[in-house]
């Protein structure tokens, strides 16, 4: 039984998209299996190639929202980036031995699935060509609102 399985309430409705998220979702899986087995070297592997996919499916995704003109992709960047500084500190304090996958996955589930669902969507109707123009605030509040929704729900 895998730990998350993808369900359509994900899909942004970008063919490419999805499939990467899919991938994220499946790595997640991979990192709860490591982690159940007591492979801390597994866990290490996995969250190695974890971090390279989400670097790489990031600027797959900044390419994308650049060729489209999306107008808030300076904000989605600095989102990005936070989520890999994040991961990254995880990885540091795995390294050091401390006790943090069980947290980092649940951290991990609630970023993506916030990050999917608001942010990622968002740039959905720019790329269908079917909006051209911001439709709300300055990007400097979209990302405060951002922010505050993916990495202070604690
Ligand atoms: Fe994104």
């Amino acid at each position: 039984m895998e730990y998350w399985s993808w369900d359509d309430s994900l899909s942004i409705g970008i063919d490419a998209i999805d499939e990467q998220h899919k991938r994220l979702v499946a790595y997640i899986n991979e990192l709860q299996g490591a982690h159940k087995e007591q492979d801390e070297q597994g866990v290490a592997r996995v969250l190695h190639g974890l971090v390279d996919y989400t670097v790489t499916h990031f600027a797959f995704e900044e390419a994308l929202m650049a060729r489209v003109g999306y107008p808030l992709s300076e904000g989605h960047k600095k989102v990005h980036e936070a989520f890999i500084t994040h991961i990254n500190r995880y990885a540091e304090r795995h390294a050091a031995g401390e006790q943090i996958t069980r947290r980092l996955i649940s951290d991990l589930q609630i970023w993506l699935t916030n990050h999917i669902k608001n942010d990622d969507r968002h740039y959905v109707s720019y790329y269908k060509g079917e909006q051209s123009k911001p439709a709300e605030a300055p990007q400097q509040y979209w990302l405060q609102r951002a922010w505050h929704r993916i990495f202070s729900w604690r």
